[in-house]
């Protein structure tokens, strides 16, 4: 696909959240979004890769726009399943990843709070980055992430204060109702809950996953960032 054409198709997908570049080229610069997701999809898969360097089969939850699938399945040895829950995100994610001629790559549209993960398969390693504060019950989609795979390279934000939380599944919860500057990259339910710390931890451990690196983590007495490699047993 030339320049030209990838620019057509881009234009007739638009409005895009974030675009991509290819061949030294930048795509879907000037569309009528006011809001760009931040992190930057290499830095991802090299962080992603060095905490799991066995990863070949990979299960990406909530891909936008392919973003980071495409820089996860460029390594050699690596399939990508990626789950989306809006079909207009799930059709620019398959033009990025036709532009850059990706074999390895399946996307499919899912809700990840309503999709059966037994008839996934098993996979190395799920990504679910920008996800799991976007749904009604994080706790039951780490089960259902611990049941089709060993290892998580979890992204997510949690609430800063167990003060004032409700109690719910054993866990505290903070109610926040969708609001997402983005609405192509907000959840699909519209009141969601967010765990503390704690409850984070707590329900990371019920799943499975005993083992928690902390890779990066921004505090505050609200909206808090983690970044962790999550591993259900540590192998030796
Ligand atoms: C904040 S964006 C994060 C995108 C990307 N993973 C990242 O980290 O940059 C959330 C993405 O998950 C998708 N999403 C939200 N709720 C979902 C659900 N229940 N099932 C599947 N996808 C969902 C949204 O459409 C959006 O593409």
């Amino acid at each position: 696909m030339d320049a030209e054409e990838i620019q057509r198709r881009v234009r007739e997908l638009e409005p895009w959240v974030n675009g991509f570049e290819y061949g030294g080229v930048r795509y879907a610069e000037g569309s009528s979004h006011d809001y760009l997701l931040s992190q930057d999809p290499e830095g991802r898969a090299e962080a992603f890769f060095a905490a799991f360097p066995e990863a070949g089969r990979i299960l990406e939850l909530g891909a936008l726009e392919g973003a980071d699938t495409v820089a996860l399945a460029r390594r050699p040895g690596t399939s990508v399943l990626a789950m989306e829950g809006r079909q207009e995100n799930l059709s620019r994610a398959e033009l990025v990843v036709e532009v850059f001629g990706l074999t390895n790559v399946e996307l499919r549209l899912a809700d990840v709070e309503r999709l059966d993960f037994a008839e996934l398969g098993a996979f190395d390693v799920v990504l679910c980055a920008g996800l799991m504060y976007h749904v009604r019950e994080p706790w039951t989609l780490l089960e259902n992430i611990a049941s089709v795979a060993g290892g998580l390279y979890l992204s997510t934000h949690y609430w800063g204060t167990s003060e004032g939380l409700d109690a719910l599944g054993g866990y505290a919860v903070k109610n926040v109702r969708e609001g997402h500057p983005e609405p192509q990259a907000r959840g699909l339910s519209v009141d969601v809950r967010w765990l503390d710390r704690p409850s984070l931890f707590a329900a990371l451990k019920n799943a499975g996953f005993t083992e928690v690196e902390v890779l990066h983590e921004r505090v505050s007495a609200e909206v808090c960032d983690i970044v962790a490699a999550c591993r259900k047993e540590v192998v030796r």
